[in-house]
């Protein structure tokens, strides 16, 4: 695999990861993700962001950081930009093979690597305003980015190719193959990536939304070039696409979002499900966007993303022995954890000899700020007048979100 030069001496050195894990031990990626290093060549050598052992990972860098005419070995400095292990699993291997190297990482990173690789000489903590000059006009400076993702996070920017090593931040699932730059992209992978970047934004960044907005603010005073982030593609032709797309995704926390519904639904026997058609139906004649999903038999990863961007939510499920139907819970918890604050929310469900699930949906959504309207429920079976109940409560939400 090559290298591919993505500025004057500026090296991507990537893995591409395959279908079979999950993604932080949660998030499906049946479409792989890119895991990105990069190689900055002035007299001294950088390697910004490394990989872990993961499906093949080290052998895909060390060919590419070959084909570019450096090694392991060889590099100067190691730069960190955030401790999380799918870009800092490689550190004890690669400190065993260089000792020698510095390893230049922000303040909050450096008892991290103590705690994580038990590696504490050679590391050099720097913050906001700091450079490193690595020679023949390659000056490497640094910003801090809390929280984007982890608290440690930081970014680094060349100053002579206006190249933003941003790491997680612009990033997204998806491998990357063929066609690694924005300008490469056929329509359908335009279309690919920015679903990718979307379901990797609600799953992984989201809950930290304010902090991308601070982020993408402090950055403005950098004349970037490139966006070169750790997973996905790199922006190139217009460096400005990607950062719009996450400062409206990161603006999703504070609603409204986009003028669509995303409707969640579970079923035991069919009582509930007998809705799904219907509410679908009601939803379609007023003209909004209705996304469906069913739980649990898709991955929440899949809900999250389209719930991120819809502005409405419907959910219909039953009550399971006085609660909610526990996939459902689940559902909310990650609802709840990712910050999806500020819908309008719609929801129906059947119940058997007992209730209680309105009462625990109330519950576990106290804290998201949702407006929620009239729930309908029932006991067994639904009759015709409690289904078209539930049919006008779903119109009334769309014709709610027609007119944010
Ligand atoms: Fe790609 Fe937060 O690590």
């Amino acid at each position: 695999m090559k290298a591919i030069e993505i500025a004057d001496g500026v090296y991507r050195v990537a893995a591409n990861i395959g279908s079979k894990d999950l993604f932080e031990g949660i998030w499906p990626i049946p479409d792989g993700v890119s895991i990105n290093s990069y190689l900055v060549k002035g007299e001294k050598t950088a390697l910004i962001d490394i990989v872990k052992d993961w499906d093949n990972a080290l052998e895909q860098v060390n060919e590419q950081l070959a084909d570019a005419g450096s090694s392991v070995e060889s590099i100067d400095y190691l730069i960190l930009n955030h401790m999380e292990p799918d870009h800092t699993g490689w550190l004890s291997e690669l400190k065993a093979k260089n000792p020698d190297v510095k390893i230049y990482c922000s303040k909050k990173s450096v008892p991290l690597i103590k705690a994580f690789y038990k590696i504490e000489d050679n590391v050099f903590p720097v913050g906001s305003g700091d450079s490193l000059d690595l020679g023949g006009g390659k000056i490497l400076t640094f910003e801090d980015a809390p929280n984007v993702h982890w608290p440690e996070t930081m970014v680094t920017f060349e100053t002579s190719t206006g190249v933003l090593f941003s790491c997680d931040a612009f990033g997204a699932f998806g491998q990357v193959t063929e066609h690694v730059f924005d300008d490469q992209l056929t329509e359908d992978e335009v279309v690919f990536h920015e679903n990718e970047t979307r379901r990797y934004y609600s799953n992984i960044v989201s809950t930290f939304s304010g902090f991308v907005l601070k982020a993408i603010d402090k950055l403005s005073g950098l004349d970037i070039k490139v966006v070169a982030p750790s997973h996905g593609v790199i922006y190139r032709k217009n460096p400005g696409k990607i950062i719009e797309h996450y400062r409206r995704l990161a603006s999703y926390h504070n609603g409204p979002a986009e003028k669509e519904i995303t409707f969640i639904w579970s079923s035991m026997y069919g009582n509930t499900e007998k809705l799904v058609e219907p509410i679908i139906k009601a939803v379609e004649e007023e003209g909004v966007k209705i996304n469906v999903h069913r739980v649990p038999q898709e991955h929440v990863s899949f809900v999250l993303s389209d719930a991120w961007k819809s502005a409405g939510l419907i959910f219909g499920m039953p009550t399971y022995e006085y609660r909610m139907f526990p996939p459902m819970s689940y559902v909310l918890d990650i609802f709840d954890r990712s910050h999806v604050k500020f819908r309008k929310i719609f929801r129906f469900g059947s119940f058997g000899w007992s209730g209680g699930a309105q009462k625990q949906f109330q519950e576990m959504t106290e804290g998201l700020k949702w407006e929620c309207i009239e729930p309908v429920e029932w006991q067994g079976s639904a009759d015709e007048e409690t289904v078209a109940r539930a049919v006008e409560q779903a119109k009334m939400l769309a014709r709610e979100i027609k007119s944010l």
